[in-house]
Order: C-alpha cells, then structure tokens, then sequence
C-alpha cells in the first residue's frame, strides 16, 4: 500500500473510489439519509487529500477540510479532515496508514498544531482508529445530530470531538 497526495493523474482512479464509498459511510445504520447527505464530502471539497493505493487502485482517503472564512484566523492552527476506507479494505491498518501520514505532513507544514476530527458517537470504530493513532476524546456534544431512523421514529447521537495536539 502507497499513500500519498492526490493529483490530477488519479481522476479515473478517484472516480471509481468515490463510486464505491457507500452513501451511508460514517452514518449509524438504520439512518434515513437526508438529501445533504448524497452530496458526498467528496464532491464538496477539493482537498487536500491523502489517498492509500493498492495496484493502481484507491482504497481509502482522508481529506483536509478547507478553512471557513467567517472563523478568520482563529482556527489557522487547526487541520480538521474526514477519513473513508472501502468496505473491503478495512481492519487492514488503511486508515491508521492515511491518519498518521497526515499528521507527520501536518508537522512537517510548520504551521499547524492540532489536528481535528468530529465523529458519531455511535461510531466506535473510527473513535477507536484514531485513539490508536493518539487522538484523545476531548469532548462530546450530547444529542447534537438528529438521526431519522429508517422506519419511523428519531433518535439524536452524541457528537464526539477527537483531537491531537502536536504543537509546542
Ligand atoms: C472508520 C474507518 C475509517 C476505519 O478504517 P480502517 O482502515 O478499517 O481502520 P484500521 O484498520 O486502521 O483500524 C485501526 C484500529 O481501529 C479500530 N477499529 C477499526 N475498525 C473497527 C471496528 N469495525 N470495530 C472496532 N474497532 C475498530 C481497531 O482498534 C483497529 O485495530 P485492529 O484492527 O488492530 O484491531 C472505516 O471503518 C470507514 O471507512 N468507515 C466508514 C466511514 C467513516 O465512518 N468515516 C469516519 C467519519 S468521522
């Protein structure tokens, strides 16, 4: 497995990726999803991203989300980014793989000190994947997503803020 920096030479490879990432990665199963919710992050943004490579095939990503200008510089600091591994490729270190390299490039870059991800908090995989990588928990923001659920019926999750420090 290779990972590196996306580039415009992978944009067949990218297609069949973002093909392949079901629409309810990262969702509880049972969600009904909304209509945002197929508007994957993927199309949304344009990187940067850090993809893992096997035989010419792209089998996980993580990608930077781009700063929101209303913050202002207050969060310049801050890498927050999202991470996805296909179905078939998971429990085999890919996300781990992507998670480190980001943030050994992250310290590299000079300028950023904490690396940030929000996750589910029915998601224990991707929360236990990145204490691994040594994130902490740093938070929760109980009841903060409202999930629909399939049938009928709502449910609200938890929104659990993971962190790493890497600055002085
Ligand atoms: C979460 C996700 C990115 C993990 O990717 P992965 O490549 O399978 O993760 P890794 O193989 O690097 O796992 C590292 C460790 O995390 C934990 N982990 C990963 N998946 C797990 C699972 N399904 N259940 C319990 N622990 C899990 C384990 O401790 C694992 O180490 P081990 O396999 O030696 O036990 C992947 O399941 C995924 O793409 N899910 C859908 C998208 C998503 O939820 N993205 C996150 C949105 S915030």
């Amino acid at each position: 497995m290779t990972v590196r920096f996306k580039t415009p030479a992978d944009r067949h490879a990218w297609r069949r990726f973002v093909a392949l990432v079901p629409d309810e990665a990262g969702h509880r199963p049972g969600t009904q999803l909304d209509p945002a919710d197929l508007t994957t992050d993927y199309h949304r943004y344009d990187g940067p991203y850090l993809l893992a490579e096997v035989e010419g095939e792209i089998v996980g990503a993580v990608f930077v989300v781009p700063p929101d200008p209303v913050l202002g510089y207050h969060r310049d600091h801050v890498i927050e980014f999202h991470v996805d591994v296909l179905p078939g490729w998971r429990r085999q270190g890919v996300a781990t793989a992507l998670v480190e390299n980001l943030v050994e490039w992250a310290r590299v870059k000079g300028d950023v000190r904490k690396l940030e991800a929000a996750c589910l908090g029915w998601n224990e995989p991707v929360i236990a994947m990145l204490k691994g990588a040594g994130f902490t928990e740093e938070g929760r923001s109980e009841r903060s997503w409202m999930v629909r659920l399939e049938g009928s019926g709502t449910e609200y999750d938890d929104v659990v803020h993971m962190g790493l420090w890497i600055g002085k």
